[in-house]
């Protein structure tokens, strides 16, 4: 669980007027009363089912490596690559976003690159929808004053503009309804300088592998985007330094704000 300094910062890179209650499980709900359409799909309807976060980190996570082809990342090889991505190695990157966090396996692992890296003042905070989630999460926190997990929905994240150092999103976008307006909330909540990483899937054309995984993916109700969505939209915001790598199914974007 989250400790008071840890909550005192998260709750001072709110947007003006947030409500925010401080959960008996250390979470802070900011949810509003409508934040749009309602989950419709059913893998995003399954992310709010309490025994997935039981065994999510164990026994569901590493199963994405399967659609990222052979030779793709294992789940600490993208935690690895998630501190490169997001230029954890720069002093001035200290408070890092993990937009749909789950039960926190890369806010835990974002945060101890951090504080490893010497940032004492580092905080990582998860933002997530589910409650089983972030409730799995909060119980996990064995860096309490450097990690804060927040309720809220990613298509309107609470935080003010231009809070945060550097903020990430995996596994999630094509889960989300609407999830340009998703990328739109991770890019107005970085500051100019700080870096995005995102993870999601991707459509391959005449590669025999991706076309293969992307089939497996569609029907579990995911979306499979073009390989130049998220690229293009990064670049019409004006990022520096865009970059994607593709394994299989699965993109990694990253870029630059400036
Ligand atoms: C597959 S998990 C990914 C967890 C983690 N990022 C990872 O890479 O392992 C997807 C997460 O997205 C969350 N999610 C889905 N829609 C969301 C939304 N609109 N706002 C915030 N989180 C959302 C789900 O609750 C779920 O925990």
């Amino acid at each position: 669980m989250a400790d008071a300094r840890a909550v005192d910062r998260t709750r001072s890179l709110l947007r003006p007027g947030t409500p925010s209650t401080l959960r008996d499980d250390g979470v802070l709900d900011v949810r509003r009363p409508d934040p749009g359409p309602a989950p419709s799909r059913a893998a995003q309807r399954l992310m709010r089912f309490g025994p997935l976060a039981t065994i999510y980190e164990r026994a569901w996570r590493p199963l994405f490596r399967l659609w990222m082809g052979l030779g793709g990342p294992t789940v600490e090889t993208e935690r690895t690559l998630a501190v490169r991505d997001l230029g954890l190695v720069d002093p001035d990157t200290r408070v890092v976003l993990d937009v749909a966090c789950g039960p926190g396996g890369f806010t835990r692992y974002l945060a101890d690159a951090l504080v490893d890296a010497g940032r004492d003042d580092a905080l990582v905070i998860g933002l997530d929808a589910s409650e089983p989630m972030l409730a799995r999460a909060a119980a996990d926190t064995d860096r309490p004053d450097h990690v804060a997990y927040v309720l809220g929905d990613a298509r309107d994240l609470p935080f003010e503009d231009g809070s945060v150092d550097a903020v990430c999103c995996y596994a999630a976008l094509y889960l989300v309804p609407e999830p340009l307006r998703v990328l739109a909330e991770l890019v107005r909540v970085l500051r100019p300088g700080g870096r995005i990483a995102l993870m999601t899937t991707v459509r391959r054309g005449p590669d025999p592998v991706g076309s293969v995984m992307a089939a497996a993916v569609r029907p579990s109700g995911l979306e499979v985007f073009d390989p130049d969505t998220f690229t293009d939209a990064l670049d019409r915001a004006g990022f520096a330094f865009v970059e994607q790598r593709i394994h299989g199914a699965a993109q990694f974007v990253t870029g630059r704000k400036v």
